[in-house]
């Protein structure tokens, strides 16, 4: 494992050498272009898992926001494709070879908190894993990190801190919360979504948690940062639908995008 993420993170070094990487989930591929951007397609990288659901690009830029080299990944591999939680990390494992230092998570997720609304942007503040697995399972890859590592401020409160600080100087309303990830791919049932809020979860989704520990793991800072695409099921009256989850990310997109650029000097 430790060749073939090796063997990736050279081919990504030709591309540069970012400290911050930015993994853009559904619907958000688009929303940072870098300046002088060089890109490879998943699929022109050695190992890279390919990705399979509609809105995910599937590609990794290199390029410069106000000077700062940065790594963009456009799309990601969920585990609701197929795809081992060792495959769905493997990108992020890849970064923490090429150097990166800070890692930001953003996803579209459902809203379960009393107050949260569509197009919500929400800082995670914390996750539970109820995907049934994790990452790090099998042989402890001793390069990048620790058998047993430490999740307690996974999400890290001083990027959070500056995050909210960015938003606030832009006139951008960031909230903060829970995520809980599933499997997927269906949604979510009411009484999950209510057994889900007695738990503690504020908001839920299907990605992000897996890439979190692996980069915790390999000593990698986390910012997350969710776009509420809907209210989950139940707290909405209506029934929910990917197109939904696209419409809203894609309004959503300019704030963010303008948030990620200025923030990004300041990771
Ligand atoms: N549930 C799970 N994942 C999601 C949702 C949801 O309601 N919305 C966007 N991703």
């Amino acid at each position: 494992m430790m060749e073939r993420i090796e063997q990736a993170a050279a081919a990504l070094a030709r591309l540069g050498r970012p400290e911050v990487a930015v993994v853009l989930g559904s619907g958000l591929s688009q929303v940072l272009p870098l300046q002088g951007e060089r890109t490879l397609r998943f699929s022109d990288i050695p190992g890279f898992p390919a990705p399979t659901v509609a809105g995910h690009a599937g590609e990794v830029a290199v390029g410069e926001v106000s000077g700062r080299t940065v790594l963009v990944q456009r799309g990601r591999v969920h585990y609701y494709e197929g795809h081992e939680l060792g495959e769905v990390v493997f990108p992020v494992r890849v970064y923490a070879v090429l150097g990166v230092k800070v890692l930001v998570l953003t996803n579209a997720s459902g809203g379960i908190a009393f107050g949260l609304e569509p197009g919500d942007l929400v800082l995670l503040s914390d996750h539970i894993n109820l995907l049934g697995g994790n990452p790090l399972r099998g042989p402890n890859l001793a390069q990048l990190g620790p058998r047993f590592p430490d999740m307690t401020a996974a999400y890290d409160p001083e990027l959070r801190r500056r995050a909210r600080e960015v938003a606030w100087d832009l006139g951008i309303t960031v909230k903060e919360g829970v995520y809980l990830a599933t499997t997927g791919p269906s949604y979510e049932t009411p009484a999950e979504i209510r057994a889900f809020r007695a738990l503690g979860a504020d908001l839920v989704g299907m990605s992000t948690v897996p890439e979190a520990i692996a980069a915790r793991h390999a000593g990698l800072r986390v910012l997350a940062i969710s776009c509420v695409t809907n209210l989950a099921a139940g707290v909405s009256p209506t029934p929910l639908s990917h197109e939904e989850v696209i419409v809203i990310t894609r309004r959503k997109a300019g704030e963010l995008g303008r948030l990620l650029l200025a923030l990004i000097p300041k990771l």
